[in-house]
């Protein structure tokens, strides 16, 4: 069968909304199939051209024409190594850079005039996502001459300046707007017959979990005695288990450890973090909190039963659908749990490896994604606390294994 036609991909987006993720993404999946693609990034040639420091923000700045000039030629240095790629072996070449003013993408589309162009523009309004992939972003090479506070500053400078330039791509054919937190596709406008698209398409709407370890906390002061709610430590046999936990994982790298905000899911990551100083980042999510149980706090199940027999039947009744007074029911908890499920995947962009240390309740709601159980039986799936879900959804690999520690 006859190749495809070949494509550039150029990314749109101001620094830190997922551009390069996207772009992995694109290559790691279509390399399988033995399509070539090349990732050409504006910063990888400023940083071989200028060996220099250019972590100062001045050198973003519009009013910098000497900046603005270097920046140009930078960019048509990256232009036309796409274009020789295109024009030996690659199939695609995507043009990783903020491409934000019009100006800009016309260069590119003068520059690239012999294959089709798609521009994907990647949109991230969240606040808190946007400061915590800036916080990532200050780790980089490039900044590690300047204090975290220095690094920070310099680079929510730049990216106001590419605010500032900002034009949405709505002048070019081929454009999709993606949600780049939610893999949701907010405008699409495709040429018939444009090569690749069918595959690029599945990919940007999907998730992409290489591998996500979940593990419920170990015992805890509350388990033992079967309560409720709290923010109670691990046991001594719990310490032990968040141990075993540690041994376990030896060898295998974890980029990004995720927790809830309460005491025993910290607790549980402790030795994790402890044996991977430097190695792991970690972020503790109050959205991976336990069920918030409102006044039931602190009660044992057998209390609630004796003391409010109206709740106990209720729930019972319909546990999915019941809610604590005061408190969570697992429906109301379902829209905070996805939402650090996102973060975290998002936060974790293309690493191998990721580990998610919750409770109970908020496993449940994590996993009743990728097993696709009724509503009604999502407050009975069974999680263990000596055993870890693995598990993996590309497009290509769907695996669930629960594995002993
Ligand atoms: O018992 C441990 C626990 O994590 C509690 O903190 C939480 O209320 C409960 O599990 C959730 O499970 P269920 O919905 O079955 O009561």
């Amino acid at each position: 069968m006859a190749r495809p036609r070949k494509l550039y991909i150029a990314m749109v987006g101001l620094p830190a909304m997922g551009k390069s993720t996207v772009g992995a993404k694109i290559k790691e999946n279509l390399e399988k199939d033995d399509i070539k693609v090349g990732i050409f990034n504006n910063g990888d040639v400023r940083r071989r051209m200028i060996p220099g420091n250019t972590s100062n923000p001045d050198f973003y700045n519009p009013a910098n024409i000497h900046a603005a000039g270097l920046r140009e030629r930078i960019a048509a240095v990256n232009f036309a190594e796409a274009k020789a790629y295109l024009s030996t072996e690659g199939d695609i070449a995507i043009l990783d850079a903020t491409n934000v003013s019009r100006k800009r993408r016309e260069t590119l589309r003068a520059h690239l005039p012999n294959h089709p162009i798609l521009f994907i523009e990647c949109i991230n309004d969240d606040p808190e996502l946007l400061a915590l992939s800036i916080a990532r972003k200050t780790r980089l090479p490039e900044f590690s001459t300047l204090s975290e506070a220095e690094a920070r500053k310099s680079f929510v400078t730049r990216i106001g300046y590419y605010r500032h330039i900002y034009e949405p791509p709505d002048e070019v054919h081929d454009l999709v707007r993606l949600d780049t937190l939610n893999n949701r596709i907010l405008f699409e406008r495709i040429s018939a017959g444009l090569p690749y698209y069918g595959r690029i398409r599945d990919l940007l709407m999907s998730d992409w979990i290489k591998n996500l370890f979940l593990v419920r906390h170990a015992e805890s002061e509350y388990n033992v005695r079967d309560m409720v709610g709290g923010n109670s430590n691990l046991t001594d046999k719990g310490r032990k288990q968040a141990w075993a936990l540690s041994r376990h994982f030896i060898g295998t790298p974890l980029p990004y450890i995720f927790t809830s905000s309460l005491t025993r899911t910290l607790e549980m990551a402790e030795p994790l973090l402890e044996t991977r100083k430097g190695q792991t980042t970690h972020h503790a999510f109050p959205e991976f909190d336990e069920i918030d149980v409102g006044e039931c706090d602190g009660m044992s199940y057998a209390e609630i039963e004796r003391t409010r027999p109206d709740l106990f039947a209720a729930r019972t009744r319909n546990k999915y659908n019941f809610v604590y007074p005061g408190g969570e029911g697992y429906a109301t908890m379902a829209g905070r749990v996805y939402r650090g499920v996102k973060k975290a995947l998002y936060l974790s962009g293309n690493s191998e490896h990721i580990m998610i240390i919750g409770h109970q309740a908020v496993n449940r709601m994590i996993l009743s994604d990728f097993l696709f159980r009724r509503a009604e039986d999502v407050p009975y799936i069974f999680i263990p606390q000596d055993k870890y879900f693995h598990i993996v959804s590309t497009q290509t690999k769907k695996l669930f294994e629960l594995r002993k520690f």
